[in-house]
């Protein structure tokens, strides 16, 4: 994965003041809660002899390791060892990395890395959260594959006559229009139209027959954030989508989705929109499963026109992988927790062109 960004890595509203584990590329990490509500993220490994954390509880703005008892502040230092004899120093070493949190949109976004904070790259915005034009619901979805492969499905217009053919146009109609692909520094969007989507589910109650096309605004925001912006070209309705594909492991993405609406906003209409997400996803998963080398490659794919928003991405992470971000077994270096938050060096075996 690549260091130096925030990750949304679960909803706000899942955390509380019972510990909650959360795993970045096959890293450890512990989220909670404090008395004052203010969340806590830390490495999931007491520095004692190495017990989860998650397994521990709260007091107040301290986290208690369940095996020996010892007791973290919430910046990682420990002020209690409740074995030692009273008045014994606690050691220098006795503490825990922590990460700076922030929530946004109903979710916590956790920065790893080890940039100050004038020059992190920015959460990217979603304006629509918190209007009250717009109808929010949320979901999650896990795939046996690398977060890149699921990334770049959510910028891919071409494959929706193959695999989403119950919902698209016609397999001998999958000619893809030239789009433009705009990149700034952390992200990449293209607007693409399409045949407009066949009138299922919702649809039938909010779109006419005779459109002549429908638009899609699909963004790739560095590294793991899909943006779906769906326009009906009708009535001004429009669906958005937002999703955080957490790289839980190099075989394992965790989506975490947000999908706004701004047409029927009564809660009735929520499962349908639910079931389209959780349809589509599961139309999506077989071939993304499938797809070798498990990383998205950074040179060796055929890639064509029609796949020039995903060659934009993939842009975007070989210069990421050139500055030294990338860490974990996909395009950087093993990450360990000690490294976790200062790993500057430069990724190995890697191909760049
Ligand atoms: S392992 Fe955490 S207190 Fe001993
Ligand atoms: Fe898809």
């Amino acid at each position: 994965m690549l260091k130096n960004f925030w990750y949304a890595v679960e909803f706000s509203a899942a955390v509380t003041s019972a510990p909650q584990p959360v795993k970045l590329m096959g890293e450890n990490y512990v989220l909670y809660r404090g008395h004052h509500g203010q969340v806590v993220a830390m490495a999931d490994r007491c520095i004692h002899r190495g017990a989860a954390l998650s397994g521990g509880w709260v007091e107040g703005d301290c986290l208690r390791c369940p095996y020996h008892g010892w007791r973290y502040e919430a910046d990682g230092t420990c002020v209690q060892i409740p074995a030692d004899q009273a008045g014994t120093p606690i050691p220098k070493r006795a503490r825990v990395d922590t990460f700076p949190v922030e929530e946004h949109y109903g979710m916590v976004w956790m920065f790893v890395g080890d940039l100050p904070a004038e020059q992190r790259p920015p959460i990217p915005s979603l304006p629509e959260y918190g209007d009250p034009k717009w109808r929010v619901i949320t979901g999650e979805y896990t795939w046996n594959a690398h977060y890149t492969r699921v990334v770049e499905s959510g910028l891919d217009t071409a494959h929706a006559p193959f695999v989403h053919s119950v919902f698209f146009n016609l397999r001998d109609e999958a000619e893809v229009p030239p789009y433009e692909v705009q990149v700034d520094d952390w992200s990449a969007r293209a607007r693409t139209l399409s045949k407009p989507p066949k009138r299922a589910g919702l649809l039938k109650l909010i779109v006419k027959r005779d459109r002549p096309f429908s638009s899609a605004t699909l963004t790739a925001h560095l590294p793991n954030i899909n943006r779906i912006h769906l326009d009906f070209n009708f009535r001004g309705y429009q669906y958005i989508y937002f999703a955080s594909n957490i790289p839980v492991d190099e075989n394992t993405t965790l989506t975490k989705w947000i999908g706004l609406r701004n047409f029927l906003p009564q809660a009735w209409a929520d499962w349908n929109s639910r079931k389209n997400t959780n349809d589509t996803y599961r139309e999506d998963k077989a071939v993304i499963e499938s797809q070798v080398p498990r990383v998205v490659p950074l040179t060796g794919e055929i890639l064509l026109a029609s796949d020039s928003l995903q060659l934009a991405y993939r842009k975007l992470i070989r210069q990421c992988v050139e500055r030294g971000w990338a860490v974990g077994n996909d395009y950087g270096m093993p990450i360990n927790l000690d490294s976790a938050n200062g790993n500057g060096k430069a990724p190995v075996g890697v191909t760049v062109s």
